[in-house]
């Protein structure tokens, strides 16, 4: 039997136009729209892409979505000093800084210095933390928050469910982790170093490929009717054709077993950028009723 398609770029182009209708309420209610503003450091080309696309994909839902490209020799005082200007900037309501960030630069001390409220993000200690003991008021990581929208697309209950991560970054395996645990999934978090990773995988009710590896997880690593989200964007080049992207799934195999499995690309990609969008909606509404207009 083959899988029923989590069709991302769909849900997305549905979030992006309820994200539209608040950007115009917001509008109408503060006199602005929420600014949402994108760090680049470097010519990453996958960042390049992704940048563009945020900045895009922001303005589109009328919000003033800005990028800031820098060049990969820039100095780390100069990206901090962007980031306190950022920062005070009452017309800012949103900051992402591009991972990763080049050598000698030090994500961490940067993505410290955002101001939490404006992390649209959720990678900041305080935000990465509330999500990690289930306290509402936070943002949330995009890509994370994105799969769950996916698996409540699929109508699946995850009550109960065992659902398996394999990946374990601060970007996406760990907050992906904590979401399932508030749902009251039973929780495996799973990583390329995991003993017999097949075996582990075969148990997944949700199975969240994160790993970073071009189809690394195969067919016969999925239970019959699982729901598989594949997290992957792998550049991969045939020995002859163009190069393609390719997830951490092995999508024409996993597709005969999974029951829901998202598409690279038209999967998770989308919801990460629809998730930004909502994240900085969110966190203009907040700043806008937290201080009183003069
Ligand atoms: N690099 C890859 N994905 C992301 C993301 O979601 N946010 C940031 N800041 N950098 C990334």
């Amino acid at each position: 039997m083959s899988a029923r398609i989590l069709d991302g770029k769909a849900l997305a182009e549905r979030v992006r136009a309820e994200v539209r209708a608040g950007v115009d309420a917001f509008r109408a209610q503060y006199g602005r729209v929420p600014g949402l503003d994108v760090v680049l450091v470097g010519e990453d080309p996958g960042s390049v892409v992704y940048t563009r696309n945020k900045e895009k994909a922001s303005n589109e839902v009328g919000m003033r979505g800005r990028l800031h490209a820098l060049a990969a020799s820039t100095p780390e005082e100069q990206l901090v000093e962007m980031v306190r200007g950022l920062n005070a900037d009452p017309l800012v309501d949103g900051i992402l800084v591009q991972l990763p960030l080049p050598k000698p630069i030090d994500s961490a001390k940067i993505l410290d210095l955002i101001d939490v409220a404006k992390d649209v993000d959720g990678f900041h200690p305080v935000n990465a933390g509330l999500l990690a003991l289930g306290r509402p008021g936070g943002l949330v990581a995009c890509t994370p928050a994105g799969c769950m929208r996916l698996i409540a697309l699929s109508g699946t209950a995850l009550e109960r469910a065992n659902a398996v991560v394999v990946g374990r970054s601060n970007t996406v395996g760990k907050p992906m982790a904590q979401l399932l645990l508030s749902a009251n999934a039973t929780v495996t978090v799973a990583h390329s170093r995991t003993r017999d990773l097949a075996r582990v995988c075969r148990g997944a009710d949700v199975l969240v490929a994160a790993v970073g590896r071009a189809q690394m997880i195969r067919g016969d690593w999925i239970k019959p009717s699982a729901v598989v989200l594949d997290v992957g964007q792998n550049r991969v080049v045939p020995p002859e054709g163009k190069a393609k992207m390719v997830g951490d799934v092995a999508f024409d195999e996993a597709k005969e077993v999974a029951g829901f499995i998202t598409p690279v690309p038209g999967g998770v990609g989308p919801m990460t950028i629809a998730m930004l969008l909502v994240n900085t909606l969110e966190a203009a509404k907040r700043r806008a009723r937290s201080q009183p207009r003069a």
